[in-house]
């Protein structure tokens, strides 16, 4: 069989480690979907600028049309983050018949459901793995290796930017200002970092984490939310010496009727596991009724961590292409649409 192709929307940290991925993994890739993978198209906004990697400028293009409308592209791959572009970029996507795989938790938080009814519409995947918790496979222990439990409680570390930047404010005695920008170096942050901060691409990720564990249309709306902005080095010290260490924690808890999801920054003892998750690493507790308490951890930013989330993704969705299923006929991280919050 011949290989495969796909077009990446984006070409920046993420698209990068995609691309390396795809290249360097190919003999696995050909093991698990039958045929090897081509990235045939890449859109970026500028086609000058210097990228790593080893690509052609003819693979490079700035119109989307030439990935969305080729009928020889089996699945796109959208890692240019951002909202209202993507959104419609993965919609048409999906229209055209295209399987889609995303990083982006801003479009999946907001627009999550209606993109997966799309989906749907035009027996098509969309998958998400990577917009939580990076290369955490997060959203399909939830969906798939957590499915027959009820779920009550996720609490957790989401986001890589803050707990870099907490971690060596704690740790090193550093300045805010100065880790922030250590992070954005480093491809962790937003491209507005201010979502990082503010705690609303935490807010997001636990929004979408609450949605697939309780099976119920969570609204970010539904989310208290406080980032660490005002948090400040005296605080953190104070609070070491007293035998606490500050996290910005992400929880979603239900109990009947009553759901709660909320991001704070929160002083979590410093002998309990969550204290010592450092750096860009993020960690997920989940409470089952009947599996009892686990844990999750791992990278949660970053390009290789992410871009295997991605692929692993992008396996599943052409694999699927292959065998012509689509939706629930192959296990999928997807909202179930039948249960709403207000039902449940
Ligand atoms: P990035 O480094 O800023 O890369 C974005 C890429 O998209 C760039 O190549 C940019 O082109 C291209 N792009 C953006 N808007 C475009 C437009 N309107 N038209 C054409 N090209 C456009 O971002 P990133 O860190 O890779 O993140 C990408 C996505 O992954 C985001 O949704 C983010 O939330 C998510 N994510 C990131 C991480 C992480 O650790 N970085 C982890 C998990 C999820 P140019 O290169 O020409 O500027
Ligand atoms: N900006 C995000 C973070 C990227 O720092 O966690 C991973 O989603």
């Amino acid at each position: 069989q011949q290989a495969m192709n796909i077009g990446l929307l984006g070409f920046g940290t993420v698209g990068s480690g995609v691309l390396q991925i795809i290249q360097e993994h190919q003999d696995k890739l050909y093991h698990q979907i039958g045929c090897g993978v081509t990235v045939k198209k890449i859109l970026v906004n500028d086609l000058e600028k210097e990228r790593p990697g080893s690509y052609t400028q003819e693979q490079l293009t700035t119109d989307a049309d030439e990935i969305l409308k080729d009928p020889e592209i089996d699945a796109v791959v959208e890692v240019m983050g951002g909202m209202e572009e993507a959104r419609l970029y993965i919609r048409q996507a999906l229209e055209n018949g295209k399987n889609v795989v995303t990083a982006n938790k801003d479009v999946m938080a907001e627009y999550g459901s209606e993109l997966l009814d799309v989906a749907d519409a035009n027996s098509c995947d969309l998958y998400y793995e990577a917009s939580v918790a990076g290369g955490i496979p997060i959203l399909r222990t939830l969906v798939e290796g957590l499915a027959s439990d009820r779920i009550t409680k996720m609490m957790g570390i989401v986001n890589g930017t803050t707990n870099y930047i907490l971690t060596k404010m704690t740790k090193e005695g550093r300045l805010y200002e100065e880790v922030l920008k250590e992070a954005q170096a480093l491809g962790y942050a937003e491209a507005d970092p201010s979502s990082d901060v503010d705690g609303l691409d935490a807010a997001r990720k636990i929004s979408i984490l609450g949605t697939l564990g309780f099976s119920m249309n969570l609204d970010l709306s539904d989310v208290k939310m406080t980032g660490i902005r005002n948090v400040t080095s005296e605080d953190i010290q104070y609070a070491k010496q007293l035998g606490y260490t500050m996290k910005l924690i992400g929880l979603a808890s239900r109990d009947n009727d009553e759901v709660e999801v909320s991001v704070e920054p929160a002083l979590v003892p410093s002998d309990h596991p969550l204290a010592s998750v450092d750096d860009e690493f993020n960690a997920v507790y989940v409470y089952g009724e009947a599996v009892g308490e686990t844990m999750f951890y791992g990278p949660g930013a970053g390009k290789l961590p992410t871009a295997t989330a991605i692929v692993s993704d992008l396996v599943n969705v052409l694999k699927n292409k292959r065998l012509g299923v689509s939706g629930n006929s192959l296990v999928l991280p997807q909202f179930d649409k039948k249960l709403k919050a207000d039902e449940n």
